[in-house]
Protein backbone atom coordinates (compact mmCIF):
# COMPACT_ATOMS: atom_id res chain seq x y z
CA UNK A 1 0.00 0.00 0.00
CA UNK A 2 1.20 3.35 -0.89
CA UNK A 3 1.46 6.18 2.06
CA UNK A 4 -0.10 8.82 1.87
CA UNK A 5 1.46 12.24 1.67
CA UNK A 6 2.22 13.17 5.05
CA UNK A 7 3.14 16.97 4.90
CA UNK A 8 0.45 18.27 6.66
CA UNK A 9 -1.44 21.49 4.72
CA UNK A 10 -3.47 23.71 7.02
CA UNK A 11 -7.21 23.41 6.12
CA UNK A 12 -8.99 26.15 3.91
CA UNK A 13 -12.04 25.24 4.11
CA UNK A 14 -13.96 22.57 5.56
CA UNK A 15 -17.31 20.63 4.64
CA UNK A 16 -19.49 19.41 7.13
CA UNK A 17 -22.40 17.18 6.38
CA UNK A 18 -23.61 19.15 3.73
CA UNK A 19 -26.69 18.47 1.85
CA UNK A 20 -28.60 20.33 -0.87
CA UNK A 21 -31.72 20.12 -2.48
CA UNK A 22 -33.11 21.49 -5.58
CA UNK A 23 -36.92 22.46 -4.32
CA UNK A 24 -37.46 18.68 -3.48
CA UNK A 25 -34.88 16.57 -5.14
CA UNK A 26 -31.59 16.03 -2.69
CA UNK A 27 -28.87 16.43 -5.25
CA UNK A 28 -25.92 16.22 -2.05
CA UNK A 29 -26.34 13.87 0.20
CA UNK A 30 -24.54 14.85 3.22
CA UNK A 31 -20.85 15.56 2.11
CA UNK A 32 -18.17 16.25 4.49
CA UNK A 33 -14.67 16.82 3.70
CA UNK A 34 -11.25 19.14 4.42
CA UNK A 35 -10.40 21.61 1.84
CA UNK A 36 -6.17 22.10 2.17
CA UNK A 37 -4.95 25.34 1.41
CA UNK A 38 -2.60 26.03 -1.92
CA UNK A 39 -3.99 22.44 -2.77
CA UNK A 40 -5.97 21.57 -6.21
CA UNK A 41 -8.65 19.54 -5.00
CA UNK A 42 -10.03 17.47 -8.15
CA UNK A 43 -14.23 16.55 -8.54
CA UNK A 44 -14.52 13.37 -10.82
CA UNK A 45 -18.16 11.29 -11.12
CA UNK A 46 -20.29 10.80 -13.86
CA UNK A 47 -22.69 13.34 -15.35
CA UNK A 48 -25.45 14.79 -12.94
CA UNK A 49 -23.60 13.57 -9.86
CA UNK A 50 -23.44 16.83 -8.32
CA UNK A 51 -19.69 18.35 -8.82
CA UNK A 52 -21.24 21.65 -10.39
CA UNK A 53 -23.83 22.02 -7.71
CA UNK A 54 -21.42 21.26 -5.03
CA UNK A 55 -18.87 23.84 -6.25
CA UNK A 56 -21.55 26.42 -6.76
CA UNK A 57 -22.00 26.07 -2.86
CA UNK A 58 -19.10 27.89 -2.56
CA UNK A 59 -20.12 31.07 -3.52
CA UNK A 60 -23.23 30.26 -2.82
CA UNK A 61 -24.09 30.35 -6.74
CA UNK A 62 -26.97 27.97 -6.28
CA UNK A 63 -29.08 30.60 -4.28
CA UNK A 64 -30.15 32.78 -7.74
CA UNK A 65 -32.62 29.28 -8.16
CA UNK A 66 -35.84 29.31 -6.24
CA UNK A 67 -36.53 27.21 -3.85
CA UNK A 68 -32.51 25.32 -2.74
CA UNK A 69 -31.98 24.93 0.36
CA UNK A 70 -28.60 23.96 2.65
CA UNK A 71 -28.33 21.91 5.25
CA UNK A 72 -24.78 21.14 7.06
CA UNK A 73 -21.96 23.92 6.69
CA UNK A 74 -19.22 25.08 5.07
CA UNK A 75 -16.86 26.72 7.48
CA UNK A 76 -13.79 29.33 5.72
CA UNK A 77 -11.96 30.99 8.28
CA UNK A 78 -13.82 30.15 11.14
CA UNK A 79 -17.32 31.44 9.69
CA UNK A 80 -19.95 29.39 8.10
CA UNK A 81 -21.02 30.43 4.49
CA UNK A 82 -23.95 28.56 4.50
CA UNK A 83 -25.27 30.81 6.95
CA UNK A 84 -28.21 33.00 5.74
CA UNK A 85 -27.27 36.30 6.91
CA UNK A 86 -24.05 35.65 5.03
CA UNK A 87 -23.46 38.81 2.91
CA UNK A 88 -22.76 36.72 -0.50
CA UNK A 89 -20.97 39.97 -2.69
CA UNK A 90 -18.48 39.60 0.26
CA UNK A 91 -18.14 35.71 -0.01
CA UNK A 92 -18.02 35.95 -4.00
CA UNK A 93 -14.83 38.32 -3.78
CA UNK A 94 -13.49 35.91 -1.75
CA UNK A 95 -14.32 32.87 -3.57
CA UNK A 96 -13.89 33.37 -7.32
CA UNK A 97 -15.51 31.14 -10.05
CA UNK A 98 -14.74 30.57 -13.85
CA UNK A 99 -16.88 28.61 -16.26
CA UNK A 100 -16.96 25.40 -18.82
CA UNK A 101 -17.89 28.36 -21.33
CA UNK A 102 -15.78 31.21 -21.31
CA UNK A 103 -17.97 34.08 -20.88
CA UNK A 104 -15.57 37.56 -21.43
CA UNK A 105 -18.08 40.80 -21.28
CA UNK A 106 -18.27 42.41 -24.99
CA UNK A 107 -15.50 44.98 -23.82
CA UNK A 108 -12.44 45.46 -24.40
CA UNK A 109 -9.47 43.19 -22.95
CA UNK A 110 -8.33 45.54 -20.34
CA UNK A 111 -12.18 46.00 -19.15
CA UNK A 112 -13.07 42.89 -18.40
CA UNK A 113 -9.87 42.51 -15.95
CA UNK A 114 -10.87 46.21 -14.29
CA UNK A 115 -14.24 45.55 -14.22
CA UNK A 116 -14.30 44.00 -11.10
CA UNK A 117 -12.23 46.55 -8.98
CA UNK A 118 -14.37 49.51 -10.67
CA UNK A 119 -17.84 47.86 -9.34
CA UNK A 120 -15.54 47.37 -6.25
CA UNK A 121 -15.86 51.23 -6.23
CA UNK A 122 -12.03 51.72 -7.01
CA UNK A 123 -11.35 54.59 -8.95
CA UNK A 124 -7.22 55.05 -9.21
CA UNK A 125 -6.34 54.71 -12.79
CA UNK A 126 -2.53 53.61 -11.43
CA UNK A 127 -3.67 51.36 -9.47
CA UNK A 128 -6.07 49.98 -12.11
CA UNK A 129 -3.69 49.49 -14.75
CA UNK A 130 -1.26 48.41 -12.14
CA UNK A 131 -4.13 45.58 -11.00
CA UNK A 132 -4.70 44.83 -15.15
CA UNK A 133 -1.21 43.92 -15.11
CA UNK A 134 -0.77 41.60 -12.76
CA UNK A 135 -3.72 39.97 -13.04
CA UNK A 136 -3.29 39.07 -16.76
CA UNK A 137 0.32 38.11 -15.46
CA UNK A 138 -0.91 35.75 -13.01
CA UNK A 139 -3.34 34.35 -15.71
CA UNK A 140 -0.03 33.46 -18.15
CA UNK A 141 -1.62 35.88 -20.77
CA UNK A 142 0.19 39.01 -20.19
CA UNK A 143 2.70 38.74 -22.88
CA UNK A 144 -0.34 37.69 -25.39
CA UNK A 145 -2.26 40.73 -24.95
CA UNK A 146 0.29 43.86 -23.60
CA UNK A 147 0.42 45.42 -26.83
CA UNK A 148 -3.76 45.33 -27.61
CA UNK A 149 -5.54 45.88 -24.38
CA UNK A 150 -8.33 47.93 -25.90
CA UNK A 151 -9.24 45.32 -28.14
CA UNK A 152 -12.32 43.31 -27.75
CA UNK A 153 -12.04 40.44 -25.54
CA UNK A 154 -13.68 38.88 -28.59
CA UNK A 155 -10.80 39.10 -30.80
CA UNK A 156 -8.72 36.39 -28.45
CA UNK A 157 -8.66 32.70 -28.94
CA UNK A 158 -10.96 30.45 -26.68
CA UNK A 159 -7.72 29.36 -24.79
CA UNK A 160 -7.12 32.95 -24.24
CA UNK A 161 -10.73 34.04 -23.38
CA UNK A 162 -10.69 31.45 -21.03
CA UNK A 163 -7.02 32.61 -19.35
CA UNK A 164 -8.76 36.43 -19.60
CA UNK A 165 -11.82 35.10 -16.81
CA UNK A 166 -9.41 33.79 -14.95
CA UNK A 167 -7.04 37.24 -14.69
CA UNK A 168 -10.84 38.88 -14.24
CA UNK A 169 -11.23 36.57 -11.44
CA UNK A 170 -7.64 36.88 -9.85
CA UNK A 171 -8.30 41.06 -10.16
CA UNK A 172 -10.49 41.14 -6.91
CA UNK A 173 -7.62 38.82 -5.21
CA UNK A 174 -9.82 35.92 -4.33
CA UNK A 175 -8.41 33.12 -1.83
CA UNK A 176 -10.20 30.37 -3.18
CA UNK A 177 -10.78 29.75 -6.84
CA UNK A 178 -13.94 27.62 -8.16
CA UNK A 179 -13.17 26.04 -11.88
CA UNK A 180 -16.15 23.91 -13.56
CA UNK A 181 -14.70 22.08 -16.09
CA UNK A 182 -12.52 25.07 -17.46
CA UNK A 183 -10.76 23.10 -20.17
CA UNK A 184 -13.09 21.55 -21.62
CA UNK A 185 -13.78 23.58 -24.74
CA UNK A 186 -10.42 23.55 -25.36
CA UNK A 187 -7.84 21.87 -27.71
CA UNK A 188 -4.84 20.21 -26.06
CA UNK A 189 -2.67 23.33 -26.30
CA UNK A 190 -4.83 25.56 -24.32
CA UNK A 191 -5.94 22.36 -21.92
CA UNK A 192 -1.65 22.34 -21.22
CA UNK A 193 -1.43 26.02 -21.12
CA UNK A 194 -4.61 26.26 -18.20
CA UNK A 195 -3.26 23.06 -16.34
CA UNK A 196 0.22 24.43 -16.41
CA UNK A 197 -1.47 27.85 -14.90
CA UNK A 198 -3.38 26.20 -12.24
CA UNK A 199 0.04 24.54 -11.09
CA UNK A 200 1.62 27.84 -10.72
CA UNK A 201 -1.60 29.33 -8.57
CA UNK A 202 -1.95 27.42 -6.56
CA UNK A 203 0.81 28.52 -4.89
CA UNK A 204 -1.42 31.73 -4.16
CA UNK A 205 -4.53 30.44 -4.18
CA UNK A 206 -6.72 27.44 -2.98
CA UNK A 207 -7.97 25.76 -6.15
CA UNK A 208 -10.95 23.49 -6.72
CA UNK A 209 -11.66 21.64 -10.24
CA UNK A 210 -14.59 19.63 -11.51
CA UNK A 211 -13.57 17.83 -14.70
CA UNK A 212 -14.65 15.06 -16.34
CA UNK A 213 -11.16 14.03 -17.81
CA UNK A 214 -9.66 11.62 -15.44
CA UNK A 215 -6.45 12.19 -16.56
CA UNK A 216 -6.42 15.84 -15.94
CA UNK A 217 -7.14 15.12 -12.45
CA UNK A 218 -4.69 12.91 -12.26
CA UNK A 219 -2.15 16.03 -13.76
CA UNK A 220 -3.44 19.25 -12.24
CA UNK A 221 -5.16 18.00 -8.58
CA UNK A 222 -3.36 17.13 -5.36
CA UNK A 223 -6.11 16.12 -4.04
CA UNK A 224 -9.21 13.74 -5.18
CA UNK A 225 -13.38 13.79 -4.43
CA UNK A 226 -15.42 11.45 -6.78
CA UNK A 227 -18.91 11.65 -5.75
CA UNK A 228 -21.92 9.28 -7.50
CA UNK A 229 -25.23 10.20 -7.76
CA UNK A 230 -24.75 13.03 -4.59
CA UNK A 231 -22.46 11.05 -2.64
CA UNK A 232 -18.53 11.66 -1.82
CA UNK A 233 -17.76 8.13 -2.38
CA UNK A 234 -13.90 8.73 -1.80
CA UNK A 235 -11.41 11.87 -0.72
CA UNK A 236 -8.12 11.07 -0.73
CA UNK A 237 -4.50 11.94 -1.91
CA UNK A 238 -5.00 11.94 -5.97
CA UNK A 239 -2.05 9.64 -6.34
CA UNK A 240 -3.79 7.42 -4.06
CA UNK A 241 -7.09 7.62 -5.47
CA UNK A 242 -5.64 6.93 -9.02
CA UNK A 243 -3.68 4.03 -7.85
CA UNK A 244 -4.88 2.27 -4.82
CA UNK A 245 -8.12 3.59 -4.01
CA UNK A 246 -10.04 2.20 -0.96
CA UNK A 247 -13.23 1.27 -2.32
CA UNK A 248 -13.85 -0.64 -5.91
CA UNK A 249 -16.55 1.21 -7.05
CA UNK A 250 -13.73 4.02 -7.40
CA UNK A 251 -11.58 1.93 -8.72
CA UNK A 252 -14.05 0.75 -11.79
CA UNK A 253 -14.22 4.33 -12.32
CA UNK A 254 -11.23 5.86 -12.74
CA UNK A 255 -9.63 2.70 -14.76
CA UNK A 256 -12.71 3.96 -17.10
CA UNK A 257 -14.71 0.77 -16.13
CA UNK A 258 -18.20 3.19 -16.61
CA UNK A 259 -18.66 6.62 -17.07
N1 LIG B 1 -31.25 23.99 -11.70
C1 LIG B 1 -31.53 22.75 -11.34
N2 LIG B 1 -32.76 22.40 -10.92
C2 LIG B 1 -33.06 21.14 -10.54
N3 LIG B 1 -32.18 20.13 -10.52
C3 LIG B 1 -30.93 20.41 -10.92
C4 LIG B 1 -30.53 21.72 -11.34
N4 LIG B 1 -29.23 21.68 -11.69
C5 LIG B 1 -28.83 20.41 -11.49
N5 LIG B 1 -29.84 19.66 -11.04
C6 LIG B 1 -29.79 18.22 -10.70
O1 LIG B 1 -28.83 18.00 -9.67
C7 LIG B 1 -28.04 16.86 -9.93
C8 LIG B 1 -26.57 17.26 -10.01
O2 LIG B 1 -26.35 18.08 -11.13
P1 LIG B 1 -24.95 18.76 -11.41
O3 LIG B 1 -24.43 19.34 -10.16
O4 LIG B 1 -25.12 19.68 -12.57
O5 LIG B 1 -24.06 17.49 -11.83
P2 LIG B 1 -22.64 17.41 -12.59
O6 LIG B 1 -22.02 18.77 -12.57
O7 LIG B 1 -21.88 16.39 -11.80
O8 LIG B 1 -22.92 16.92 -13.97
C9 LIG B 1 -28.58 16.26 -11.23
O9 LIG B 1 -29.48 15.25 -10.90
C10 LIG B 1 -29.27 17.42 -11.88
O10 LIG B 1 -30.33 16.98 -12.68
MG1 LIG C 1 -21.37 20.04 -14.15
Amino acid sequence: MLTMEKEVRKVKADVSALSFYYDKTLALKSISMPVHENSVIGIIGPSGCGKSTFLRCFNRMNDILPRVRYEGSITIDGKNILDRNLDVVDLRRDVGMVFQKSNPFPKSIFENVSYGLKINGIKDKAFIADKVEQSLKGAALWDEVKDRLPQSAFTLSGGQQQRLCIARALAIEPQILLLDEPASALDPIATAKIEELIHELKKKYTIIIVTHNMQQAARVSDYTAFFMMGELVEYDATVKIFTNPSKKITEDYVTGRFG
